[in-house]
């Protein structure tokens, strides 16, 4: 059966423990790996990366393989040919298809017509990627996932969605706080939601947060949004009501001054330059179990 990996909640908890122990075998040895060898992996890219898109290309190159980038305004797609036939086609040639889009709906539909597995690089309401990484960044940091607390603060997006699912696979304790406007709708997973960062913050493993302004958010609404949000800093004093251990996460771009301090970003609490290496590792492994095998 073709696997797709579209939120996370396609993995078992056992399967996320292996692809972040075999991620960890691949940081070790770059070349351990030639499970694309001869197969091609396309890697469509409706929205801007940075990221995303290096670390997809290099981890299929190591891998073995082809990466086909394709951005969105090359692609009939942006002519109105549908993500159906899109994905009809993309599977006579390729051995799977990673997509960054924005409606989640879109990556719904190719994977349902796509034979070959399909992979969520970011759409408006999931980016299991990104936390796979910052899974796999805790994992260094504190040896273990299971029973640690992670703090969730700023916007609630979908990088905050990603966590709270993930998360709860991993055993990981989610408290996320975001103004009440800023809320997301629906908590299946366990996750403390509130709105005090300080209460989500206390004697957390980790204090993340993301961008105010998200890639298809109003720009028009920045300047509110940053007052609205202005709580919610990632600052040193926030970060002083975590544990002693405590790091600081972003899965990036930042905006130092808006949505974290620039001391914090770049301090010795900072795990964020290893969150963005690990896309790598962790990715490769992703592609390893969903098509190498
Ligand atoms: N974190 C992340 O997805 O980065 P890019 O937008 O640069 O890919």
């Amino acid at each position: 059966m073709t696997r797709h990996f579209l939120t996370g909640e396609e993995l078992t908890s056992a399967e996320l423990v292996s692809l972040l122990d075999r991620a960890l075998e691949l940081k070790a040895d770059r070349s351990a790996s030639s499970a694309l060898e001869g197969s091609s992996v396309a890697l469509v890219f409706e929205r801007p990366s940075t990221r995303t898109r290096v670390s997809f290309e290099v981890g299929v190159h190591e891998l073995g393989g082809h990466p086909v980038v394709l951005r969105g305004d090359e692609l009939q797609l942006s002519r109105g040919e549908s993500p159906r036939d899109t994905a009809l086609v993309l599977s006579r040639f390729v051995a799977g298809i990673a997509l960054r889009t924005g409606p989640h709906e879109v990556v719904e539909e190719v994977a349902e017509h796509a034979s070959v597995p399909v992979i969520n690089m970011l759409t408006r309401e999931h980016h299991p990627c990104q936390v796979l990484a910052d899974l796999l960044t805790l994992r260094e940091r504190f040896g273990r996932l299971d029973g640690l607390r992670l703090a969730y603060v700023g916007d609630g997006n979908n990088v905050t969605r990603s966590l709270m699912v993930l998360g709860a696979k991993a055993g990981v304790e989610v408290a996320v706080a975001t103004p009440a406007r800023l809320a997301l709708s629906g908590n299946s997973t366990g996750a403390l939601m509130t709105e005090d960062p300080a209460e989500a913050a206390e004697g957390a493993h980790a204090v993340y947060t993301d961008v105010w302004l998200s890639m298809d958010d109003d720009a028009d609404a920045a300047d509110a949004r940053r007052e609205l949000l202005a709580p919610y800093r990632l600052d040193a004093a926030l970060l002083e009501r975590a544990r002693d251990d405590a790091v600081a996460l972003h899965c990036l771009p930042a905006h130092p001054g808006d949505e974290i301090a620039s001391d914090v970003l770049y301090g010795p609490r900072s795990a964020v330059w290893d969150q963005a290496e690990n896309r790598l590792h962790v990715q490769k492994a992703l592609l390893e179990f969903l098509i190498g095998s």
